[in-house]
């Protein structure tokens, strides 16, 4: 492991900057979106959007960190640069494990990674190709970008190629060609191209609203497509999902994922049908620009995603960063209900635990009725909080984080109607920004045998709620005072019985 830079370690005044502890930010200033997400033989790298020269968005470079775990970071040089007149936008990378492109070796086959060059004197975007011939470490731009014009993009795109970006880049086996998933900024479509050198590109087919039956009609703006497949778990079955951040409709305001599902034959993508209640990989405010990493073993075999945790542009109250990556979570699909309909699942990826110190309170089969506070002994602003509980037909049970006596963050399971919700009313500072506080909810029934499951994780300025087996998450920033580290589990309208409670303090120190 890289030794830190002294300047990481040293100043006091960045831990009291709402710094996270266990989700990864910036060292210093500004990033939007993950970008290329891969693993290279033990290494996770991380590339994201970043302006290492300012902490507002613009002048962006791909910033570059690395872990052997998903929870401890490295700062890396950044990776690809902004320069000449080109930034670098968003895209995603690949192995070309039989150096197609021709810009490795057979014996040291290339990374390449696809991003959109954003040149800034007449705002026009066009997609570009980087490589690495030294698993990811450095990146060189390939000398003949750009890989696709704006003239080439602009009978396809209503802004004459203007905004066509974030290219999303695999290797189709079954048809032996490369294929790129184009956004096109405001607008409601995804662009498919096609490729068997990774470098000359032809259009293929269009994804618009109207191919997916069921889509509501207010999930505009699609930007930062992710593609793959993944298996079905108890089948033998693997569907196609498509991955997008809508800029508008999400059930929390601000850009939200959908995650679909559907068939994908080289050229087109068919949409299965929506179901509107399960469309949104996450009901809070701070979830977006998903994407997952590729190359993962498939002795490992997980689709991990991340995406980043900042929905008011400039305005959170961190003074030397801004923007954090949401904590690592798998994603799975289990056939459910009547219809065998697909339902998707998250969870924290299970390196958490590597983490998670000291168990700070536990609570096992115990019955908490009205007027009962527990867990008000234990404190913490990083943490690990797992609970499963069965509740009497009209209670509600409130688990508050990040307390003190005029701040909490409130996680919320009402059984009336099976709704988990977090509540930012009184998190802390809500007054940057118009959509900074509120009440997030999702829909949430127990399990079979009647238990509800809850698990959040709180780093410091974020909540990230998953609920049952991970079919709903609430993810959400809050800038409390960094004193407000108080718990408290509380009951009204009848009683829950508490089958088990764990709190764990997280820290990488171990
Ligand atoms: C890989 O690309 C390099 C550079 O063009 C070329 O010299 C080499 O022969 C290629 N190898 C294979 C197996 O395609
Ligand atoms: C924008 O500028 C670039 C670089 O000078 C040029 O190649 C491209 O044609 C221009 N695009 C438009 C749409 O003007
Ligand atoms: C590499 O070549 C093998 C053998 O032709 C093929 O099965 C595989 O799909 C190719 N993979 C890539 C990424 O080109
Ligand atoms: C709690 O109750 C469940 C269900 O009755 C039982 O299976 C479990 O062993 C109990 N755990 C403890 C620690 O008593
Ligand atoms: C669930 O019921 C509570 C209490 O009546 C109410 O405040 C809340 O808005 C309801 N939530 C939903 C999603 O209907």
């Amino acid at each position: 492991m890289k030794v830190l830079p002294l300047v990481y370690l040293l100043p006091l005044a960045l831990a009291e900057d709402f710094r996270p502890l266990y989700h990864f930010c910036p060292e210093e200033n500004w990033m939007n979106e993950p970008n290329g997400l891969i693993k290279i033989d033990s290494t996770w790298h991380l590339f994201y959007q970043h302006n290492p020269t300012a902490n507002v968005w613009g002048n962006l470079n791909w910033g570059h960190a690395t872990s052997n775990d998903l929870v401890h970071w490295t700062h890396e040089p950044l990776a690809i640069t902004s320069g000449g007149g080109v930034e670098a936008f968003t895209g995603t990378a690949y192995f070309d494990g039989n150096n197609t492109s021709g810009l490795g070796t057979a014996q040291n086959p290339p990374y390449l990674a696809w991003y959109t060059g954003y040149i800034t004197a007449n705002e026009t975007q066009d997609q570009r190709l980087a490589y690495s011939v030294d698993k990811g470490g450095t990146w060189t731009k390939f000398a003949g970008n750009p890989i696709i014009s704006a003239a080439q993009e602009a009978p396809h795109d209503e802004t004459g190629g203007l905004e066509s970006r974030d290219p999303k880049v695999f290797f189709h086996e079954p048809s032996g060609k490369w294929v790129m998933v184009l956004a096109h900024g405001g607008q409601d479509k995804l662009t498919f191209w096609t490729s068997s050198d990774t470098k000359r590109w032809t259009w293929v087919s269009d994804l618009t609203s109207d191919q997916i039956p069921g889509l509501p009609s207010g999930v505009q703006a699609w930007e930062v497509p992710d593609m793959f497949q993944l298996p079905i778990e108890g089948t033998s079955d693997t569907t196609w999902v498509l991955i997008i951040t809508p800029a508008e409709g999400s059930p929390a305001g601000g850009n939200g994922v959908i995650a679909l599902t559907g068939s994908f034959d080289g050229t087109e993508f068919t949409a299965d049908p929506v179901d509107p209640a399960t469309l949104w990989l996450d009901h809070g405010r701070d979830f977006d620009g998903v994407m997952s990493w590729e190359n993962v073993p498939a002795s490992d075999g997980r689709r991990i995603l991340a995406g980043i945790a900042n929905s008011y542009g400039e305005s959170p109250p961190t003074t030397t960063w801004k923007g954090m990556l949401t904590f690592p979570r798998t994603l799975t699909l289990r056939q459910t209900g009547p219809g065998n309909s697909l339902q998707f699942l998250q969870q924290p990826v299970q390196e958490l635990a590597g983490v998670s110190g000291s168990l700070i309170a536990t609570i096992q089969n115990q019955t908490i009725t009205p007027g009962d506070t527990l867990l008000s002994s234990a404190q913490g602003i990083a943490l690990d909080i797992q609970l499963a509980f069965s509740i009497d037909a009209n209670a509600i049970l409130s688990l508050a984080v990040r307390k003190a006596a005029d701040e909490q963050t409130v996680i919320q399971y009402d059984s009336s109607n099976g709704t988990l919700s977090v509540d930012r009313t009184a998190a802390g500072d809500t007054s940057f920004d118009p959509g900074a506080g509120g009440v997030h909810t999702a829909p949430l029934q127990p399990d079979a045998s009647g238990v509800v499951r809850i698990r959040a994780l709180v780093d410091t300025c974020s909540v990230e709620v998953f609920g049952g087996q991970g079919e709903v998450v609430i993810s959400d920033l809050i800038f409390p005072s960094e004193s407000s580290e108080g718990l408290a589990l509380t009951v009204e309208g009848g009683s829950a019985m508490l089958r088990s409670v764990e709190v764990h303090a997280i820290s990488l120190s171990g």
